[in-house]
Order: structure tokens, then C-alpha cells, then sequence
């Protein structure tokens, strides 16, 4: 028996309805419905790590946010997270509280120079569990100079291989553009996840990306999966951003993630105090939605 009729209210992101006697389904913005994420089990021991690249070649669509925020969360549920900046603009690093102008060392000198290994690079960050490789504009060096180098997209992967054993999760923060930074970080990892704003014409770079993703499956990284696209910058009051999440539902199915971030100003507050906004405003709905992502992609088997 079920009636769908009486709608119990809604947050954001999620409807709960009456559907028997004190029966609730909650669904999300494109009606599925919505399971719960438990809260992951603590694990015995640390390690293999999972890559995961952030990547769309679009600016501004989260992918910093999210690389930040996901690594904070992932580590608040006992996850030893490694963030990779891989961007130049270093602005991962910089949201954890690293400055790039006082490096002595950088991903660009990993990547770049034989005699370096990833524990010289590494820096703790104030979050406990979560560590950087930090970026600074060298990086926007190595693009060029990778490509007379042998095996250049795999140069990351090389770099990271010790990660595997100390960490549970290496979250690499991709450049908005699919040179050959971005390639590289697609060889190093085991899974992508899409950033993706809400906004109409968000939808017209992913087939591009997605086709770059299946050449780096096919010719460099078989094992490559797409774990999910992840919708940003929701604003709820705008019929538009829903429009746009049932567009990548039609057209990606269930590898639209279930989580959305919506759109607010704790994001950009965050990150001029250098903090997750899960340390900046831990009980915002913005810190809640990237402990939901978190526990979304471990109940998927996307990470430990
Ligand atoms: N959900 C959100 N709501 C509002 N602003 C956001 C949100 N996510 C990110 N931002 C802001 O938008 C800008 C771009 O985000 P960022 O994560 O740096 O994107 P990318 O790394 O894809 O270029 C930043 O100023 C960031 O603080
Ligand atoms: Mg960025």
C-alpha cells in the first residue's frame, strides 16, 4: 500500500514522503530513491590506497572544493587521505593552509626530478588524517617539459606508487584543461569523479572529457572507471539546476551520484580561511553534504 500523495517536507536536496503508516521514502532531486549512507566502518589497518581524479576541464565547477572537502570528510570517518594538488594555481594547497610562494619543494620537483621521492613533498595539514602534496606555477613547467620525456603520462603514477601503502585514499586535483597534466592524473588513478556545476551549459564539455577518459582507458589505464558525476552549486529556489541534474540523469543514468552540493558562500568563505568547511562551519548543510558524499562513495565501493 502506498500513498505518495503527502509530502513531509524537504531539505535542499532530498524529498521524504508518507508512503504507508509511518512509513518514509526519501528521494533525491531526480526522484530515486534515496538509501542511507552508514557511516563507515572504522578500518583495522591503512592502505592499498585508491587514486581518484577530480577532473573536468571547465573552471570553477568545484573540483578544488570538492577534492578539499571530500579529503577532509573521508578523513573525519578515519581515512588517511593524501590531496594531490595538481593545478598550477596551487589553490588546493592554498585551501589547506599551505603558502606556495614558501616551497621548497613541490608535486612539480616529484614529478620533474629522479633524485625526489614522495615523502620529501608530503606536508601534514591542520586536519588529522589528511595530508598534501602541495602545487605551486612551477607545475605549469612541466607541461611543457614532459612532453619530450619518456612514458610522460606516467609520470604521476610513478610518482605516487609509495601512497599506496600508507594511505586509504589519494584524492589528485586536477587542472581545468585536458593537457597533459590532466592526462597523467587520469593514468595514476583508479577512479574519476566529474565535478559539475549546475548551470545550463555545463553538460556540453562532459562528452568531450568523457571521450579523453575512455582513450586513457583504452590506450594507457584499462582499469580506469568513471565513479561518478557529482552535481555542484545547486540553487534550489532556480527550476534551472534541477532541469540540468535530470539532463545528466537521461544521459548518464546512475552514475549521477545521489549527493548534490548546493551553492552557497561558506564554500568561498572556507577557503579564504584556508579550512574544509567541515572544520569552518561543521554543522553548515554544505560540511553535511560532503560527509553524505563521502559515505556515498564508500557505500559504492569508490574508495576504502
Ligand atoms: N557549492 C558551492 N557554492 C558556492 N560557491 C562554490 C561552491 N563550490 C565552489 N565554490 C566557489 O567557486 C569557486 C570555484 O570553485 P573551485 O572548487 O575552485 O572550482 P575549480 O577547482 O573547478 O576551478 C571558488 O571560489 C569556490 O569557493
Ligand atoms: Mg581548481
Amino acid at each position: 500500500m502506498t500513498d505518495v500523495s503527502e509530502a513531509l517536507g524537504s531539505d535542499i536536496m532530498t524529498q521524504t514522503t508518507l508512503i504507508a503508516d509511518g512509513e518514509r521514502e526519501r528521494t533525491d532531486v531526480v526522484g530515486r530513491t534515496l538509501p542511507d549512507f552508514p557511516v563507515p566502518a572504522p578500518l583495522p589497518s591503512h592502505g592499498p590506497a585508491r587514486i581518484v581524479a577530480m577532473c573536468n576541464q571547465k573552471g570553477g565547477v568545484g573540483k578544488t572544493t570538492t577534492t578539499i572537502n571530500l579529503g577532509a570528510s573521508l578523513a573525519e570517518y578515519g581515512r588517511k587521505v593524501l590531496l594531490v594538488d595538481f593545478d598550477p594555481q596551487g589553490a588546493a594547497s592554498v585551501g589547506v593552509g599551505v603558502n606556495p610562494h614558501e616551497l621548497d619543494l613541490s608535486v612539480y620537483n616529484l614529478v620533474m626530478e629522479r633524485g625526489v621521492q614522495l615523502g620529501d613533498v608530503v606536508q601534514p595539514t591542520a586536519i588529522e588524517g589528511l595530508d598534501v602534496v602541495p602545487a605551486n606555477i612551477d607545475l605549469s613547467a612541466a607541461e611543457v617539459q614532459l612532453v619530450g620525456e619518456v612514458a610522460r603520462e606516467s609520470v604521476l603514477a610513478r610518482a605516487l606508487r609509495p601512497a599506496l601503502d600508507d594511505y586509504d585514499v589519494v584524492l589528485v586535483d586536477c587542472q581545468p584543461s585536458l593537457g597533459l597534466l590532466t592526462v597523467n592524473a587520469l593514468t595514476a588513478a583508479h577512479g574519476v569523479l566529474i565535478p559539475l556545476e549546475c548551470e545550463f551549459f555545463a553538460l556540453r564539455g562532459v562528452a568531450l572529457l568523457i571521450e579523453t577518459i575512455e582513450k586513457v582507458r583504452d590506450r594507457l589505464n584499462p582499469a580506469l572507471e568513471i565513479d561518478g558525476i557529482l552535481p555542484t552549486m545547486y540553487d534550489s529556489r532556480t527550476l534551472h539546476s534541477r532541469e540540468v541534474v535530470a539532463r545528466v540523469h537521461e544521459a548518464f543514468g546512475d552514475t549521477l551520484l545521489h549527493t548534490i552540493i548546493g551553492r552557497t558562500v561558506k564554500f568561498p568563505d572556507a577557503s579564504v580561511a584556508a579550512e574544509p568547511i567541515t572544520a569552518y562551519a561543521p554543522a553548515h548543510p554544505g560540511a553535511e553534504a560532503y560527509r553524505q558524499l563521502a559515505r556515498e562513495l564508500v557505500a559504492r565501493g569508490d574508495t576504502a
